[in-house]
């Protein structure tokens, strides 16, 4: 066993304006304790006016260098998980890239949305292990609140804005263990922004609209399923797993994938209270965040968990 991508560095950002439970109410019909009690959220940070997706990204991808001391011009690839890159081209991992000046790497966007994230750290995994890179930049960045209906009780609650980086590196020792992903295209008409730029006008509902029971109960099957079998695939038990990372939408989601696993709510990241859902950047974002606070230590065993839009669902499990 010698060929591995770890994880060298992780960075966030958040954006200053923070929206609270108690603003929110003041807006639609809705109530602090509705929102706690059916989704665990009591605020989330709202992208600033003068800000764009790529500055979260930028931030994010800064405090990840900076904060490990990492050499920039190692960095061989960058990927962005995004739905809301500033543009419709050019694509944000190129505004990135252009902002960290490092010469002419490859550099792209992805979109599986919420799920973004774990589908660009499969991804880095293949390009590290079939030596077409050595050290990618991944970058969660999302601007959900760009396509929030504030007059919209059943979507404005649930989400928020921010950015999570993380850079992985070829490594003779784990390392990323194993990655799944998944995609059911019968998820669209439960979740979507059909909204689009046709002859210069917005064609369709350019905002987020849910329709929360099927998604959250898929939620729940989907990652209490993959879970399982990421662990089967990789040779490794439910009780060697120190941390779970999940999707941070709903606590209620959250919970009953780690009942699912038997894993008590100690051993399992919440950020969903301070973030909200902020899509590609929730799992990063908690990833940083736990790290930061010093719960997740060198050498922890971690279970990353995504489930968005498509639907799309993936997992990693990775000693860091
Ligand atoms: N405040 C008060 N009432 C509300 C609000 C609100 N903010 N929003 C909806 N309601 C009302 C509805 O109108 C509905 O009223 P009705 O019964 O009179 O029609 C009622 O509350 C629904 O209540 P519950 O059935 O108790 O709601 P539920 O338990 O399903 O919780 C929620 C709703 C939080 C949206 C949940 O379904 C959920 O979390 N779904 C999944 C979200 C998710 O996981 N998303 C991940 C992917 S996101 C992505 O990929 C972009």
């Amino acid at each position: 066993m010698t060929n591995f991508s770890k994880i060298i560095a992780t960075g966030s950002y958040l954006p200053e304006k923070i929206l609270s439970n108690q603003d929110l109410e003041k807006l639609v019909d809705t109530s602090d304790e509705w929102i706690i009690s059916r989704s665990g959220i009591k605020q989330r940070h709202i992208i600033g006016e003068n800000e764009s997706p790529s500055d979260m990204a930028y931030n994010a991808a800064i405090d990840a260098i900076t904060s490990n001391n990492i050499d920039k011009s190692s960095i061989d690839m960058i990927i962005v998980a995004t739905f809301t890159s500033d543009a419709v081209f050019p694509s944000n991992a190129c505004l990135l890239q252009q902002r960290l000046g490092i010469g002419s790497i490859p550099a792209f966007d992805l979109n599986a949305v919420c799920s973004g994230f774990l589908y660009a750290i499969a991804t880095a995994d293949a390009y590290i292990k079939t030596n077409m890179a050595k050290t990618i930049l991944i970058v969660g960045a999302d601007a959900v609140s760009h396509y929030i209906d504030y007059t919209d009780r059943n979507t404005c609650v649930l989400f928020g804005d921010g950015a999570g980086a993380v850079i992985l590196q070829h490594s003779n020792e784990p390392g990323i263990y194993g990655s799944e992903l998944h995609a059911d295209g019968n998820g669209e008409e439960a979740l979507h922004v059909k909204g689009q730029l046709k002859q210069g006008k917005i064609v369709g509902h350019p905002f987020v609209y849910m329709d929360g029971k099927p998604v959250f109960k898929a939620a729940v099957k989907s990652l209490s399923h993959i879970a399982t079998s990421i662990l089967k695939k990789t040779n490794h038990t439910k009780e060697q797993i120190d941390w779970l990372i999940p999707h941070q939408a709903n606590i209620r989601i959250i919970e009953a994938t780690a009942n699912h696993l038997s894993l008590p709510m100690d051993k399992v990241i919440v950020t969903v209270d301070k973030h909200g859902n902020t899509a590609a950047a929730s799992v990063p974002l908690a990833l940083d965040t736990a790290i930061k606070s010093g719960k997740i230590k060198r050498g922890d065993l971690l279970l990353l968990e995504g489930f968005g839009a498509g639907f799309t669902w993936g997992a990693s499990l990775i000693r860091y």
